[in-house]
């Protein structure tokens, strides 16, 4: 995305703006292919739950990893609204509902689909049992998250020591288990978390099939981490690791698969505001945009990112601070950035802010959320 061309989409749309380039996306789906080529890729939707992205990545060869009924259905629809020919009929090869918990409205609603589905709790199984009984099931188990940006072990996944019971359980009630799961924790840069996770999966397995239940599939998740600095190691580094321990710790004809999020659409979106009104507090240079951490930039709240801003003009850069449009003093984009002197009406933006961003954007005092342009869909 060039400069030029993000400044004329401003001022085609107007902003607050969201501009998301197809053609990086299909470049970050195949680099996750190219080095990850035995892993089917389940595009976590709550990333970025556009249309237009599913059906990119459904058109470049990936499956989808769901939280909730609507994700399912905007998958789903977009899957079935694709020519004839490349329409699936068996469900689990493109969708895996990956929530743990899901109320009963919800299973009843999927059970129609044979779906696949997670657990990590022996509550979970009796609903699934109950509400869903065609379903697959695929146990979580909670692996390290250490260092992770965003750490989801506290919340999700079965101790590894109840997990042959909760296989064996799931066996018991008429249900398949028919894999294993775990998520590293999102923007996972400390490497040594896929490595332990494998090591406690494949433990798994082996005493699991030793009970008698082989285990087929084998789900690594996401958190695979976004290069927004150059302090990410490539993911180069990162599937040459995973790869080596696949092949150390598991048969041959397992099946593998991920869920990334955010590595697949975190650069693929650039967003675009205006300087909407300046003032000097306490000597610092201090900017209002009409984005906020309620909109675009919720990324900020929810997913502990933090995000800088650029400004097309040239010029000495001094530290500043940008907030957002909102009412409300949380509402600060950054007290710490690097911007020459703006002047209201200025445009500013902001990189790689695919993921998490405009997904828990709110209309909090009334904003709408930013617009979403798409470039080479
Ligand atoms: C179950 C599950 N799978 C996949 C993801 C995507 O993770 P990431 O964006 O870090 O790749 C998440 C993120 O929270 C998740 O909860």
């Amino acid at each position: 995305m060039t400069n030029k061309q993000l400044q004329s989409i401003a001022r085609e749309h107007g902003t607050p703006v969201v501009v998301i380039d197809h053609d990086i996306l299909r470049r970050n789906y195949a680099e996750f292919k190219k080095h990850l080529p035995n892993v089917q890729a389940y595009f976590a939707v709550k990333a970025n739950a556009e249309p237009a992205i599913v059906r990119t990545f459904y058109k470049a060869g990936a499956s989808f990893d769901v939280a909730s009924m609507p994700e399912f259905m905007l998958v789903y629809e977009n899957i079935k609204g694709l020519p004839a020919g490349e329409q699936q009929d068996f469900i689990w090869d493109k969708i895996i509902y990956a929530n743990p918990t899901k109320p009963k409205e919800t299973l009843r609603a999927l059970d129609r689909y044979k779906p696949l589905v997670t657990y990590d709790n022996p509550a979970e199984l009796e609903k699934i049992k109950r509400y869903a009984p065609h379903a697959g099931v695929v146990l979580r188990l909670r692996v390290p998250n250490t260092g992770s940006m965003v750490e989801l072990s506290s919340k999700f996944g079965c101790d590894p020591g109840d997990a042959v019971d909760l296989l064996n359980a799931a066996f018991d009630m008429g249900l398949v288990a028919e894999g294993l799961s775990f998520h590293v924790g999102s923007q996972c840069t400390n490497f040594q978390n896929f490595v332990q996770a494998l090591d406690i999966a494949a433990a798994v397995m082996r005493e699991s099939k030793s009970r008698g239940h082989e285990i087929k599939i084998l789900d690594i998740g996401g958190g695979f981490p976004a290069p927004y600095n150059k302090h990410v190691k490539p993911f180069s580094a990162l599937a040459r690791k995973i790869n080596a321990e696949i092949d150390r710790l598991f048969p041959k004809d397992i099946q593998i698969l991920a869920e990334p999020g955010r590595f697949l659409v975190a650069t693929a979106a650039t967003s675009v505001a205006t300087v909407i009104g300046k003032a000097v507090r306490d000597g610092k240079p201090c900017y209002y945009i009409d984005d906020s951490v309620y909109h675009t930039f919720s990324g900020i709240i929810f997913d502990h990112c933090q995000y800088h801003l650029k400004s097309f003009r040239k010029g000495k850069a001094e530290i500043c601070a940008v907030f957002g449009q909102t009412c409300d003093a949380l509402d600060k984009i950054s007290l710490s950035e690097e911007l020459p002197e703006l002047q209201i009406e200025d445009l500013v933006y902001s990189e790689n802010i695919g993921a998490y961003s405009s997904a828990s954007a709110t209309w909090f005092n009334g904003f709408p959320p930013a617009k979403i342009v798409h470039l080479n869909e």
